[in-house]
């Protein structure tokens, strides 16, 4: 995006509780706002660059605040994906025979280690850019999520921008370099029914990274998204009305290895089921992906070979079948 439209003032979204979950932030993760990064005075605006540069290095994970998603369209992408869930299997079931490439995708996935007990993640995956695809039903999701793709893109490519001037690059040299005008995005609706199995380790989902460059994700206001930092698992908390970010092995790679793609991992959310929206972009699929040569000056130490990203996506899509392994 250009900017985003308007961008709520700080008060505004402490106010907005909805769908927020916890007040508090939790265990020192970063904080972005991108109202400084899009519109702040020049020695703001470098603060504010230099502190993503640091999240992206020393956690690969943050949380985004005045962002200019209106409130009002994540309710309606989180109730809409919720009435999803809810259809009859014979509404369904068309999607959930599709192949993990295939662009709309419906399924179940049971962590191993609990496949006996009825802890597990609904989910619904369609590709929303460079083609839209929807299910048909419910009826409102398709225009509903074509506003939430476009919006989450925007402010996506927005970070982007922001993160490249964080390595010292142009901040068009990421989108130049990963064919970002064609970027793929993916749009994934997450359900953990309620599990009251008393094991505190039962997983909805195990531990991964993402394939794609940057993941936006909110939640229901049932926590349960766990990061890896510095080998310990974190909840993570949000601020009322944020977004997480999450990076990904695109953003590893083509950095060379200097920002990580960070693992995480969702707990079932105990008595509570939990929902989780995810937006994530990567590279124009048949886009080689390889560090960038600023990254490695002279050509030596370089930490990774280029590969296509769609060959990328498509390998750690077929691990998780029935999401296993990822
Ligand atoms: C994900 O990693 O795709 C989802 C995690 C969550 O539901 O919090
Ligand atoms: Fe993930």
């Amino acid at each position: 995006m250009a900017a985003p439209s308007r961008l709520p003032s700080n008060e505004e979204q402490s106010a907005d509780a909805a769908g927020g979950g916890s007040a508090t932030p939790s265990q020192g993760i970063p904080v972005v706002d991108l109202g400084v990064l899009v519109n702040g005075a020049a020695d703001e605006r470098s603060r504010a660059i230099r502190d993503l540069g640091r999240a992206c290095e020393d956690w690969g994970f943050f949380m985004v605040t005045n962002h200019g998603v209106p409130e009002a369209l994540r309710e309606a992408i989180m109730d809409t994906s919720k009435e999803l869930f809810r259809l009859p299997l014979e509404e369904k079931k068309e999607y959930m025979r599709a192949k993990p490439m295939d662009p709309i995708r419906i399924g179940t996935g049971f962590y191993s280690v609990v496949d006996a007990v009825p802890c597990r993640r609904d989910y619904l995956k369609m590709f929303s850019h460079p083609e839209f695809h929807c299910p048909e039903k419910p009826a409102k999701l398709r225009e509903i999520a074509m506003e939430y793709g476009t919006c989450t893109r925007a402010l996506l490519l927005e970070l982007t921008k922001a993160i490249s001037e964080s390595l010292g690059l142009a901040g068009g040299r990421l989108s130049e370099a990963l064919n970002l005008d064609s970027c793929f995005q993916i749009l994934v609706g997450n359900h953990y029914p309620a599990c009251s199995r008393p094991d505190e380790e039962a997983l909805g989902l195990s531990a991964h990274s993402d394939h794609g460059l940057l993941t936006l994700l909110f939640q229901n206001g049932v926590d349960g998204l766990q990061v890896n930092h510095n080998g310990e698992w974190l909840l993570a908390k949000p601020l009322p009305g944020s977004f997480f970010v999450i990076a990904g092995d695109q953003l590893e790679i083509v950095t060379n290895g200097r920002y990580k793609g960070v693992l995480h991992r969702a707990v079932v959310g105990g008595e509570q089921s939990r929902m989780s929206f995810v937006s994530l972009i990567g590279p124009a699929m048949d886009t080689v992906v390889e560090p960038l040569p600023e990254m490695a000056p002279d050509g030596r130490g370089l930490e990774f070979r280029g590969i296509r990203y769609r060959d990328y996506m498509e390998m750690q899509q077929s691990k998780s079948i029935n999401e296993k392994t990822a």
